[in-house]
């Protein structure tokens, strides 16, 4: 089958925010483990956003620890100190010279850390046989202040860095996602029980976001149906309609919302998708624009764009083995298949910068 992408609103413009993007194949958050030891963004990292951005695209950076206190997973940049904000902003000068733009992911981790942390409430992830889980300790009611200061300050860092707006980690099985989702939280307090008193936390971060960089420079992402992280929600189509209402109620000028379709968990596929499982009640609810990820094609792409004016489709995998990826859907080009080997194992290259450009590699 022949695609006609010329006449297909994925290479249509879309107002996002303040920004106008010239077409909508955009960058998924992807995780490199490629920062440098005090979790710092290097050279090579500048090269690797360089090379996939294009003019007018988007791209999401990969998820950022908004503070020391967010995440230990080694080498994965952050956001709360002056070198990590300088080396940003050789990566955002580097992908806004080519015409490009650029959110950042905010993160904390919680329960998922390395070590022992915090979360809605003492509920681990299970271990794997023979491993004790790592039982995260419930956050006070009185420190929650302090988290939602963390994600503002993050921000208000990023936008210091160049950044054209922030993407708050409200998905995949961490922190915010942990408070959403009934299986994981069992407080007692107002950040508990009711779909609206689990949205609580998402909602205040948002707002103090918001508040300082403007809604029209912040974002979330949600996972509704991912069991990523042993996540499990007794009633998506409450909690994320609950969310999603409040959201398009009180912060109506949102860059963006970005959900992750049920096709995937995390970083794989899944095969045991229900038709109940669609992102369509949210979409309904949400008038702005609609960021939608997880396993997508140039076909998929297309009638998704098609369906939907104000979708933007979001490609992960195939950004990582593809820098020039809108040009190749754009003309129908081959692609190149990833290797999952290298999506995270170290720190060179090998894997990160050196998947070939379409026109070089026919040269
Ligand atoms: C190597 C890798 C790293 C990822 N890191 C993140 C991340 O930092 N934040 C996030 O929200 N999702 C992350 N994801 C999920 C992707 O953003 C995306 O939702 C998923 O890959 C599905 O899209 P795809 O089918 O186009 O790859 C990651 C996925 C992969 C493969």
């Amino acid at each position: 089958m022949t695609i006609s992408t010329t006449t297909s609103n994925l290479f249509q413009p879309i107002k996002l925010g303040n920004i106008v993007l010239k077409h909508r194949v955009a960058m998924a958050p992807l995780t490199r483990f490629r920062a440098d030891d005090a979790h710092v963004p290097t050279d090579l990292a500048k090269t690797y956003y360089e090379q996939r951005a294009s003019d007018g695209g988007l791209i999401i950076t990969e998820a950022t620890f908004i503070s020391e206190l967010a995440g230990h997973y080694p080498n994965v940049p952050g956001i709360y100190t002056a070198d990590q904000i300088e080396g940003w902003k050789k990566i955002t000068k580097a992908v806004h010279d080519k015409g490009g733009h650029i959110f950042m992911q905010l993160w904390f981790l919680g329960r998922a850390d390395a070590i022992p942390s915090v979360s809605a409430s003492a509920i681990p992830i299970p271990a794997e046989e023979g491993k004790e889980p790592k039982v995260p300790r419930a956050l006070e009611t009185s420190e929650l202040p302090g988290i939602v200061d963390m994600y503002r300050q993050a921000a208000v860092n990023a936008v210091e860095a160049g950044f054209d707006g922030v993407e708050i980690h409200g998905a995949n099985g961490y922190l915010l996602d942990q408070f959403l989702q009934s299986n994981t939280n069992h407080r007692t307090d107002e950040y508990g029980g009711s779909a609206e008193n689990r949205s609580r936390l998402v909602l205040e971060v948002i707002d103090a976001v918001s508040s300082a960089i403007g809604q029209e420079r912040t974002s979330i992402r949600f996972s509704p149906y991912s069991h990523f992280q042993d996540m499990h929600d007794a009633n998506p189509h409450e909690t994320w309609s609950t969310v999603t209402q409040a959201i398009q109620d009180r912060f109506p000028k949102l860059a963006y919302l970005h959900f992750v379709e049920a096709r995937v968990n995390g970083n794989v596929d899944r095969n045991d998708v229900a038709n109940s499982e669609t992102l369509e009640p949210f979409h309904n609810i949400w008038k702005g624009v609609f960021l939608r990820a997880g396993g997508f094609t140039l076909e998929s792409a297309v009638t998704a764009a098609n369906q939907h004016e104000n979708d933007v489709l979001v490609f992960g995998r195939m950004f990582i083995s593809n820098p020039d990826l809108p040009l190749r859907l754009k003309n129908g080009w081959e692609l190149t298949n990833y290797n999952r080997n290298t999506f995270y194992n170290n720190k060179s290259a090998d894997g990160y910068i050196d998947y070939p450009f379409y026109e070089t590699a026919k040269m």
